[in-house]
């Protein structure tokens, strides 16, 4: 078995993309192996990255998350935070160890919308709940006991709590083998330096909607916030959590403490919705510049569950990364982006 080994799942995704680009450059001497679904991309990867050793699979195959993640030093988990056998399979793999192994785990931040998310009535509104990953870390990191008190832990059935409960289990079950961060992305923007075509979500999902209907639209004004994040600064955090797992450096970075919100500023979704349809109807692409009010009620008619993702709040402090690690992202403006993404994909649907 090869030391110092790695081993990623989703490096052929936007974020988990953008990570290999940067150690492939900056880490060499890692060993890195990558399950990849895909053979066309696995080729893709293969004769961009010689070195990266494709473990050909699927999530699904939980036999060999489990041989694979046995055998890494770090896992990165990038693939699916809702996929919880995954999760599973790669915890098992991870306490089979004699010496500890890191898993990355990418969640994300909808986790923090569960108050909104359950109250549909709410969408489109302003309603702040802030979270930190400092002082307020274990809010996101305890397990709860029948001794936890209302609003001291995120409640169990908020988004991707499941899996982050996996992998929290992880490090409680098998202390000091199995080391844990959790990695919270809000929404992301910005292209990936992988050589393929990658996509994120909120953003280039609902452009996808607006373009099918020729006019953006907003749910009461859309006056919530999410935080932002370009690609290319959380990959660099996810480099440095990877450098610090290396290192098996101490402190309060993993198990308990190890959660990162990996923010850069906060933004309103009908400031970035209105620019879009000033773009889209200059582009010829709407047929107004202005976006249309709807109800949600009309919206799911036709955008069943995916307006909640840009209709809610959602508010994660990113402290832990900066202050520990060092962690310093650069750019803070996902309305530069809005036109690249609306053009890629006016050009995914043809129009
Ligand atoms: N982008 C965001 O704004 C955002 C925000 C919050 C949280 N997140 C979370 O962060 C993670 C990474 O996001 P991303 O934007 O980089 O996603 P992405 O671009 O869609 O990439 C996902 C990666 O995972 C792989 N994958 C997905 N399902 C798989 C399966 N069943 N078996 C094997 N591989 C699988 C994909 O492979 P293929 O290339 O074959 O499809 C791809 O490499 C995801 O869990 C996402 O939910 C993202």
């Amino acid at each position: 078995m090869k030391a110092n080994r790695k081993f990623s799942t989703g490096a052929t995704g936007l974020i988990g993309g953008d990570y290999l680009h940067l150690i492939s450059k900056k880490h060499r001497e890692w060993n890195i192996a990558a399950l990849v679904r895909d053979p066309f991309k696995a080729n893709i990867l293969q004769e961009v990255y010689p070195s990266v050793e494709i473990i050909p699979g699927d999530l699904d195959d939980a036999d060999v998350l489990e041989a694979e993640s046995e055998k890494a030093d770090v896992i990165l988990n990038f693939a699916n935070c809702d996929h919880l056998p995954a999760a599973e399979a790669i915890i098992r793999g991870a306490s089979k160890r004699k010496t500890p192994c890191y898993v990355l785990h990418t969640s994300g931040a909808k986790i923090i919308a569960w108050e909104m998310e359950s109250q549909p009535q709410t969408w489109g509104e302003y309603i702040p709940h802030p979270y930190d990953d400092w002082d307020g870390v274990r809010k996101l990191t305890d397990v709860p006991t029948s001794k936890s008190t209302p609003g001291s832990v995120l409640p169990d059935w908020a988004a991707h709590r499941d899996v982050d409960l996996a992998i929290l289990h992880g490090h409680h079950n098998h202390r000091g083998i199995v080391r844990t961060a959790i990695i919270c992305p809000p929404t992301v923007y910005g292209p990936s330096r992988f050589p393929f075509f990658t996509r994120s979500i909120q953003l280039p999902r609902m452009l996808n909607v607006f373009l099918r209907r020729r006019r953006a639209f907003t749910i009461k004004g859309n006056k919530n916030v999410w935080n932002m994040i370009h690609t290319q600064d959380i990959s660099e955090m996810y480099v440095l959590l990877t450098e610090a797992a290396v290192d098996q450096r101490p402190g309060n970075l993993w198990d308990e403490y190890g959660y990162y919100f990996s923010e850069h500023g906060e933004f309103v979704w009908g400031d970035v919705i209105c620019e879009a349809a000033r773009l889209g109807y200059e582009k010829g692409l709407f047929d107004s510049p202005e976006p249309e009010a709807l109800t949600n009620g009309q919206v799911s008619q036709f955008w069943f569950g995916g307006q909640m993702n840009v209709s809610s709040t959602s508010l994660g402090s990113a402290q832990r990364a900066s202050k520990l690690l060092g962690w310093k992202p650069k750019s803070r403006n996902i309305f530069e982006d809005i036109e690249r993404t609306l053009d890629a994909e006016a050009k995914l649907l043809g129009v």
